[in-house]
């Protein structure tokens, strides 16, 4: 794929969802630090930009469903990262919750890192439910009603928020939070790498928590980088249609 260094980091996944991969091989974030520019990524972290878009440019141009996230409708869009990624995380905590106890239980006095990851993902836990729950039930639903107003020529509806800028961005300022708690599970576990002792619980386990960061990732890069634009980007054209007539 070609791309430029001014392109943003966000926008390029956006484009190719393989640039995913090249992105995290350099420890570049493409989810929360997705609005900066290649190059502001790469000199922050002293990486070689030539080498990155080296890298990107060998990208084939993708051609499955990915490409067309970028083209679905936001209120699809909304359906989709709920039943796909907020189902997923409610479904899999239980599960990772039971092999990290037992880890803990089993192994935690030779590997203290382990109790710690327990606290991490208390944490993480607790402040996604509550961050989807509030989508659910503020922001996706006024996302679905601005594209529903839209399609029937409809005003557009009262939001309790003002603009859905301001919701968005604290939901940003969310999905910066639990990216924080979850680079801690990673360098906590040296990026999901079990140690030479670990049985097969402790195996199973980093899987999991490496299953669940990357789930995390495309999930929070769904929003900031194509849903949230989207939804700024329909509220602005339902002003000015109404602004109009
Ligand atoms: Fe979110």
């Amino acid at each position: 794929m070609l791309v430029q260094k001014e392109n943003k980091i966000g926008e390029t996944v956006a484009k190719n969802f393989r640039a995913s991969k090249v992105f995290e091989s350099y420890g570049l974030d493409f989810c929360c630090g997705g609005k900066k520019s290649i190059e502001a990524a790469c000199s922050e972290k002293k990486i070689d930009t030539g080498k990155v878009l080296a890298d990107l440019a060998m990208i084939q141009d993708i051609n499955d469903i990915n490409a067309h996230y970028q083209n679905w409708e936001p209120d699809f869009l909304v359906e989709y990262i709920i039943n796909n990624h907020h189902t997923y995380v409610t479904n899999s905590i239980s599960t990772i919750e039971h092999h990290l106890q037992k880890v803990v239980n089993a192994h935690g006095e030779r590997h203290p890192e382990t109790a710690q990851v327990q606290v991490c993902f208390t944490d993480l836990k607790n402040e996604l439910l509550d961050h989807m729950a509030k989508e659910e039930k503020m922001l996706f639903p006024y996302i679905k009603k601005m594209c529903f107003a839209l399609k029937n020529t409809l005003e557009i509806p009262a939001a309790p928020f003002g603009t859905v800028e301001n919701p968005i961005k604290m939901m940003e300022a969310e999905h910066d939070n639990a990216g924080i708690v979850m680079k801690e599970i990673s360098t906590l576990t040296d990026s999901y790498t079990p140690p030479a002792d670990a049985c097969a619980t402790f195996r199973v386990l980093y899987n999991e928590l490496q299953e669940f960061e990357n789930d995390l990732h495309m999930h929070v890069h769904l929003e900031n980088n194509i849903l949230f634009p989207k939804a700024l980007l329909l509220e602005k054209k339902m002003n000015q249609i109404f602004e109009t007539l």
